[in-house]
């Protein structure tokens, strides 16, 4: 499928469906299920802290393909190549075992109730609340996928060159305004990310063998020291000042040049409605909170529509098979609307 069409299906079909999600939907069928997943998280964070951070960002990378359907979670098969060896989440996205550790505990409580695509949801609420960030209330009542796709992920996910106006545009696409995209992207207030992630903007910014000019200076020293050119590009740096506090550091951040993404740096730098957001969030914490609770509820609400089930374990469909099947029945469908 071409990257347009897809990105208008997409758009098409995302909200659809959301009215159906409602805040405690596993009140009667599973009525511990939130504090089970709140208990895991707390643990894993006290293994490592970050992943909290790694887990939410499993809620945009999932919410974007297709949905908000755990398809991001399935590992490939011999019919189907999945989600995560897709060119954003290859050697990128971690803490699936957190997920596993959830999905255990919750079907020793109550087996076959409880969606993987609503653990993401309300795992990520907590790795926001558990890192020091606003609480807020989560629709559930999400089901899984039967397939995924690693073409669809790699046409929609944004790569780190990416710049704020091609951000706006993409996430318009999702019913996302720019207030949505500048408060979503301050969940880098937690977590790293990989010297492979910045490279270029370090060393041949837009291919002038130069690095990003909108650098403060004592910054691109620190991270020329954490990323020489020839070094192993999987070394991380935080993404900002406070890696694991779910805070504003990271717009005061962008407003000194002291943004980790060029993604990131070119939402002050760049565009004017963007800077516009950063240095009201850089001024004001709380209404960088509710703008992001707002946002985070919005991209939950991205549907596809497509049929799905409660899976029994989040790597993989409950009959393969009918996944497969419905790989090629989309295709056709597809084929048919084209011609
Ligand atoms: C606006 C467009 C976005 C771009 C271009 C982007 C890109 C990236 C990149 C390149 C990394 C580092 C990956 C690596 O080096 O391996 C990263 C990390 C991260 N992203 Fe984003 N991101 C965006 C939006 C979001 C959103 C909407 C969320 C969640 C709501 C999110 C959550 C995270 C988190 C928490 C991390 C750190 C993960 C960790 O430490 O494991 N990002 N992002």
């Amino acid at each position: 499928m071409s990257q347009k069409l897809f990105i208008v299906f997409c758009f098409h079909i995302s909200v659809t469906l959301a009215s159906q999600l409602r805040p405690g939907f596993y009140a009667q069928t599973c009525p511990r299920a939130e504090s089970i997943v709140r208990d895991v998280m707390w643990k894993a964070m006290m293994r490592e802290t970050r992943s909290a951070a790694s887990v939410m960002r499993l809620q945009f990378h999932d919410c974007f393909v297709n949905g908000c359907d755990a398809s991001l979670l399935l590992d490939d098969t011999p019919d189907m190549l999945g989600e995560k060896l897709s060119l954003s989440n290859i050697n990128s996205l971690r803490s699936y075992e957190v997920i596993d550790e959830i999905k255990e505990a919750l079907e020793n409580n109550c087996p076959g109730v409880v969606s993987c695509a609503d653990i993401i949801i309300m795992g990520s609420r907590d790795a926001v609340i558990l890192s020091g960030g606003p609480n807020w209330e989560v629709k559930l009542g999400r089901k899984d996928s039967l397939t995924a796709s690693q073409e669809d992920s790699d046409n929609v996910m944004p790569s780190p060159r990416a710049n704020a106006t091609f951000l706006v545009d993409l996430f318009s696409r999702f019913n996302l305004s720019i207030k949505d995209l500048v408060a979503l992207s301050g969940s880098h207030s937690i977590g790293k990310g990989r010297c492979f992630s910045i490279l270029f903007r370090l060393y041949n910014q837009s291919g002038t063998g130069r690095p990003d000019p909108t650098i403060e200076p004592e910054f691109r020293e620190k991270l020329d020291r954490l990323c020489p050119l020839s070094g192993d590009q999987n070394v991380t740096g935080d993404l900002d000042a406070t890696p694991c506090l779910f805070d504003n550091q990271y717009f005061k951040d962008l407003v000194n040049g002291r943004g980790f993404l060029n993604s990131d740096q070119t939402l002050f730098s760049l565009d004017n409605r963007t800077r516009e957001f950063v240095v009201h969030f850089s001024k004001d914490q709380d209404a960088f909170f509710s703008a992001f609770v707002e946002g985070m509820v919005k991209m939950g609400d991205l549907q596809s529509g497509r049929p799905g089930e409660v899976r029994r374990n989040c790597r993989v469909a409950n009959n393969p098979a009918h996944g497969r099947n419905r790989v090629l029945k989309n295709r056709v469908d597809l084929v048919s609307n084209l011609v």
